[in-house]
């Protein structure tokens, strides 16, 4: 396969704060590639280092095999980025935002037609974007870093303040986008999101990635070591095999227990046996 992005030992502080330390990780292209991690792991902070808005204080940071420079034009040209801080203009409509957007990216035919029917914007054209619906909304977000056909997509928590069947929807977004050969780079801490759109995941901890896999793999890697309690109150209790952490949870369980068996763990659990964090 085709390395599309690579950090090697990069580290990050801002003054005193150590907001990366010593990451290492490849993508390779055609991957939906998850950075899963809490609030403040460092996930926006990794994204704005490959897309060339922050410099890191060592460590190499490679995008399409090249050192990634402060602003670099190639590399804005084959890039979209979803943050929270896409901004679009309220009282511009759909389609005078898109032809800003192309504009500003120098796109002479750019395809707003077509981008405005892959995100089933069609009809949508003249309604002013203070209109619109919060899931319309971020589609309109999604067609503005789409209209110049990038190689690679940095989605920042591309779903944090959306409703599930928003979230379904953008979902089926970015699984089209990547159907079409659109590499993704996805920031969440919604571990079930990771795990539906997901060819690897990393977990990020306090800026250090504890581990990075398939999920289907890291569940099987992890599945020895967990076991699910149920009890007669309907709660699911699930722990590892740690002899004395099961005798703690036993000695300290009031309800009845109807089973205890072995299972396959949840990302979220992983998440939690490794760092020994909630997200
Ligand atoms: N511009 C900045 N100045 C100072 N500290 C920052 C800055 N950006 C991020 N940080 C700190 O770096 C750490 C990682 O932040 P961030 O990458 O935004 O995490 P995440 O996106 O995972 O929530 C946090 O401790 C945060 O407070
Ligand atoms: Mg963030």
């Amino acid at each position: 396969m085709n390395e599309i992005m690579k950090m090697e030992h990069v580290s990050l502080a801002f003054s005193t704060v150590k907001a990366l330390d010593d990451l290492n990780f490849t993508v390779q292209a055609g991957e939906i590639f998850g950075f899963l991690g809490p609030s403040g792991a460092g996930k926006t902070t990794t994204m704005k280092l490959l897309s060339g808005q922050l410099r890191q204080d060592e460590g190499i940071v490679q995008v399409f095999q090249k050192n990634v420079k402060n602003n670099d034009h190639d590399l804005y040209a084959q890039i979209g980025i979803l943050s929270d801080n896409s901004g679009l203009y309220d009282n511009l409509s759909v389609y005078e935002n898109l032809k800003l957007f192309a504009d500003i990216r120098h796109l002479k035919k750019a395809n707003i037609k077509e981008v405005l029917a892959k995100l089933k914007l069609e009809g949508q054209e003249k309604k002013l974007v203070k209109k619109l619906s919060r899931g319309m909304r971020q589609r309109l977000m999604f067609a503005t870093v789409i209209l110049h056909k990038p190689r690679l997509l940095f989605l920042d928590e591309p779903t944090s303040a959306l409703d599930p069947a928003t979230s379904e929807a953008v979902h089926k977004i970015i699984l089209d986008l990547n159907k079409e050969g659109t590499t993704i780079f996805l920031t969440t801490h919604n571990m079930e999101e990771a795990d539906k759109l997901c060819d690897r995941v990393a977990f990020l901890h306090q800026g250090h990635i504890m581990e990075c896999g398939n999920p289907q793999e890291l569940k099987v890697k992890y599945a020895n070591n967990c076991i699910c309690i149920q009890t007669n109150q309907g709660d699911m209790i699930q722990t590892t095999k740690d002899k004395k952490e099961l005798i703690s949870i036993l000695s300290k369980m009031d309800n009845e227990i109807l089973t205890i068996h072995s299972v396959e763990p949840d990302l979220k659990t992983i998440f939690l046996n490794i760092t020994g964090r909630e997200l």
